[in-house]
């Protein structure tokens, strides 16, 4: 099969004939013809995260048909649309992942390219309402989206919350998210066109958070949020802390810009606020996660489609963020 393979950090993918997949007992192999780009994939390219073995087949994000399965998976998976949890071995707490747990696609070949191999548990039907390339965009996103706000956040229709960044992938999935739900949705981004069709998207505001003044802005319309759904972190962190409603929570999925440099402990502990971290989710959020898409027929935003052989135009879209939705990966031409 082909395949799109880093074989050294800070170098281009390079698109290669790899061995074919063999399902071993418990695994299907997917052909796939859809996958979705994270900003993991372009965290490994440049050598930015724990544990990189090369050379490897990135793409944690995909949705196909089952090809074969091995020995003790249901036969009737064979020829299925499907989509695939990249969530491997999440252990047996609902709290956190185990020890073992991994992102498919690095180490284990990820979903650049034509075929995937994954445990059969890893299987989940294609929405019949969604294409293949709108089903490809939710695993990582809709899962991390998902957990963030309702498992860790506790979102409830008619709360406000602020989610920031929304250019990026994960938070516009969890923008969507939370208006499906009820909430009353604020946005910050450091593009004014991405505010702009936030807003047409049924946010109720934003705020361009590289405007130094961005933060009495927010105060004056917005209020004080009850959740803030953040993966920046950095200088602004304490921006957001000032914002948070008393009582309130602020979730964190990442941190694009750093760490925080200083925390305000006194508000953190005047104002009773909950800093909760969130890292993708168990096999229950993704199902819970595709269960609550498929109730509110939420359709993820693609900003382009572009061919296996041109993954690397994607990594360098995502290396600029100017995209408003997924950067989605098709397989052919
Ligand atoms: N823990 C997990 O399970 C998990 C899962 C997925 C992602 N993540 C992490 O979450 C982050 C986002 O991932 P993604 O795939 O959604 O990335 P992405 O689609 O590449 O989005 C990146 C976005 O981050 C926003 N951003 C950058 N600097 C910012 C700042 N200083 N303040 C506020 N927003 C800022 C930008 O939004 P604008 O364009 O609107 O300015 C940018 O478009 C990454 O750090 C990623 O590693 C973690």
């Amino acid at each position: 099969m082909l395949a799109q393979v880093l074989r050294s950090l800070k170098a281009p993918l390079t698109q290669e004939n790899w061995p074919d997949p063999v399902p071993d007992e418990g695994q299907a192999v997917v052909r796939l013809e859809a996958a979705s780009l994270n900003r993991r994939d372009y965290w490994i390219t440049q050598g930015l995260y724990p544990g990189i073995s090369l050379p490897a087949v990135l793409g944690s994000d995909g949705s196909g048909v089952v090809e074969t399965v091995g020995e003790g998976v249901d036969p009737a998976w064979i020829g299925q649309p499907v989509i695939v949890d990249a969530g491997i071995g999440w252990g047996a707490s609902e709290a956190a992942q185990g020890r073992d747990f991994q992102v498919l696609g690095m180490p284990r070949d990820g979903t650049l390219a034509e075929k995937v191999l994954v445990d059969a548990i890893q299987l989940y039907p294609k929405p019949e309402y969604l294409t293949m390339e709108e089903t490809a965009c939710l695993p990582v996103g809709g899962t991390t989206a998902y957990r963030a706000l309702f498992v860790k956040g506790e979102l409830m229709p008619g709360h406000t919350v602020l989610i920031t960044g929304v250019g990026g992938g994960v938070a516009l999935l969890g923008m969507q998210m939370a208006l499906a739900h009820g909430a009353e949705v604020w946005v910050t981004s450091s593009s004014g066109g991405k505010l702009a069709r936030a807003e047409q998207a049924g946010a109720r505001g934003g705020f361009n958070y590289l405007d130094s003044e961005w933060i009495n802005a927010a105060k004056e319309q917005m209020g004080a949020p009850s959740l803030i759904l953040d993966s920046a972190g950095g200088s602004g962190y304490s921006d957001l802390i000032q914002l948070l409603a008393p009582g309130g929570r602020m979730v964190n999925f990442g941190s694009t810009a750093g760490a925080p440099p200083q925390l305000d402990l006194f508000k953190v502990f005047w104002k009773q606020l909950s800093l909760v971290g969130s890292t993708m989710g168990s096999p229950r959020d993704f199902k819970a996660m595709m269960d609550f898409v498929s109730l509110h027929q939420i359709r993820p935003l693609i900003d382009e489609t572009i061919p296996l052989l041109e993954a690397n135009r994607g990594l360098a879209r995502l290396h600029q963020s100017d995209q408003f939705g997924k950067i989605v990966i098709r397989n052919g031409a």
